[in-house]
């Protein structure tokens, strides 16, 4: 048996919780739109093509605002291509992928998606193949209620509304090579903060995300983020980080993962904080983790499609995952609240079929991976405000991390309902956990209204189309209270939820 403790008390708050952060990310990409969000002719198809079945788990998976529409693709996507009568909409080259953009999904399709699953919509603009009329045209057709060219073209389309989009992205991964107009610090920088001024000049309610460097292991990491804040502070109010975690085949490893995902967040708020020092400025830079999860496993010649065969839809990265994965994905989730003073919006990278809690089967049925339900569980436990934790707990050595402890803890408590929330992961993959939690101020007589945990003796198991219920969270035996004190037996590997009132 390993112990751990953890002691919080009501007064010592964090921040309140921001809940963009339970948000997801939809790339035209693989089968995550057409396919996943949309697919005419499904049994389940509404009036817009739009798969009920998706959009009920997708409710379920208690998502917050979506990223749409890339992702890699957004270097050469024509929003204006994606609005309009479906029969005139251009077949475009997508060449992130190799393959064709029907553009039978786009901007005001993706609004409808939006407001019929009461989901917030964040849009991703293109300033790789595109100057800034590009972006402006976007901004000004969602937001601007009429009687300028681009919002009666809106109109014209049959949205009299304006969409209102409060959250935009300029650019993706501006740094990678594997980008259309691969753009050096100084570059983009120059371009984001035009951008970011004119799109806050269209509607001044807009917050605007630049790209941090497009993961931890870029060689101009660090530089990548002075760079652009050197010129873009001002105008912007987010850095918008990007994680695909290795795949070790050492379960220690893979779990070091969340270390280093902590370490990235913090490293990332202190570049910003640096600037800001420079500049003697009060203004805080936020961070929007705009794509986060595990690495494809796919082989890299398999995420595109043959040169020269340009199709409609390219099933890739239909990755299945295990328990392993979905202990490390909660993990992840606890991390990035864990840190939500500076957190405050995240994208899981990807929503359906493309490295996605949910799958779904072409005209077939629709079922949740094994991360759907930390996921899921995260964000509807996820409320109200995060506490300052003083954590001990026993430590192991791995290769990434030297000193990580097993557990990783997260305390939540709810002023407008009473209910404090306990989400902790037991790393230790031989021994049970004995964990005591101490609520100081938060009352005694308090009982257990829910408990959740996931666990199984073999990591490696998994959900299929066939056995879509094979893991599914089950309840913690051993959850006591007595007086300020919770506490529990976690099971070896897993990862759990205690709900107190
Ligand atoms: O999510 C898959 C891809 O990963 C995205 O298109 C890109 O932004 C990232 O490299």
């Amino acid at each position: 048996m390993t112990k751990a403790s953890v002691i919080v008390d009501k007064d010592f708050v964090l921040s309140d919780l921001d809940r963009r952060i339970f948000g997801q990310f939809a790339e035209h990409m693989g089968r995550c739109i057409y396919g996943g969000l949309y697919e005419p002719g499904h049994p389940t198809a509404d009036e817009h093509g739009f798969r009920q079945d998706v959009m009920e788990l997708v409710k379920e998976l208690g998502v917050t605002i979506v990223r749409y529409p890339g992702g890699n693709m957004l270097s050469g996507y024509n929003w204006e291509d994606g609005v309009g009568p479906k029969e005139n909409r251009p077949r475009r080259l997508e060449l992130s992928r190799f393959v064709t953009e029907t553009n039978q999904m786009g901007t005001d399709d993706f609004i409808d998606w939006c407001r019929k699953t009461g989901i917030e919509p964040m849009l991703a603009t293109n300033v790789a193949s595109r100057d800034l009329n590009g972006a402006w045209g976007h901004v000004e057709y969602c937001n601007i209620p009429g009687g300028t060219t681009m919002s009666d073209k809106r109109r014209a389309n049959g949205y009299e509304e304006p969409h209102n989009v409060k959250f935009w992205c300029i650019g993706n991964e501006p740094d990678g090579f594997w980008q259309i107009a691969q753009k050096s610090a100084k570059e983009y920088g120059r371009i984001v903060a035009e951008a970011a001024k004119i799109i806050k000049w269209i509607d001044h309610e807009i917050e605007v995300a630049a790209s941090a460097s497009s993961n931890r292991n870029m060689p101009h990491y660090g530089d990548w983020e002075r760079t652009i804040l050197e010129d873009a502070f001002d105008y912007i109010d987010y850095l918008a980080p990007h994680t695909y975690f290795k795949n070790d085949p050492d379960t220690m490893e893979f779990f070091a993962n969340i270390e280093l995902m902590d370490a990235y967040i913090k490293e990332t708020v202190a570049m910003c904080d640096a600037v800001a020092g420079q500049r003697r400025s009060s203004k805080r830079i936020m961070l929007s983790f705009d794509e986060w999860n595990i690495a494809a496993r796919w082989k890299p010649e398999d995420k595109k499609a043959k040169p020269g065969e340009w199709p409609d839809v390219l099933p890739i990265i239909e990755d299945v995952y295990t328990v392993e994965d979905a202990l490390l994905i909660g993990g992840t989730m606890q991390t990035l609240i864990n840190n939500g003073d500076r957190v405050k919006v995240a994208c899981f990278a990807q929503m359906v079929n493309v490295i996605a809690p949910i799958m779904t089967e072409d005209g077939g049925p629709a079922w949740r991976q094994t991360i759907f339900w930390p996921l899921a569980l995260a964000s509807k436990y996820g409320h109200g405000k995060i506490l300052k934790q003083v954590v001990s707990s026993e430590k192991t050595a791995t290769k990434a991390w030297a000193d990580m402890p097993y557990l990783v803890s997260t305390v939540l408590h709810d002023d407008a309902t009473g209910q404090t929330v306990i989400f902790a992961l037991n790393r230790n993959l031989k021994e049970p956990m004995e964990l005591s939690v101490a609520l100081k101020g938060l009352g005694e007589g308090r009982s257990v209204v829910a408990t959740h945990e996931i666990a199984n003796d073999d990591l490696k198991a998994t959900n299929t189309r066939d056995n879509p219920d094979n893991i599914r969270p089950g309840t913690i035996a051993s959850v006591r209270v007595d007086g300020e004190t919770v506490s529990a037996t976690l099971k070896p590997a897993s990862w759990n939820v205690i709900v107190i009132n």
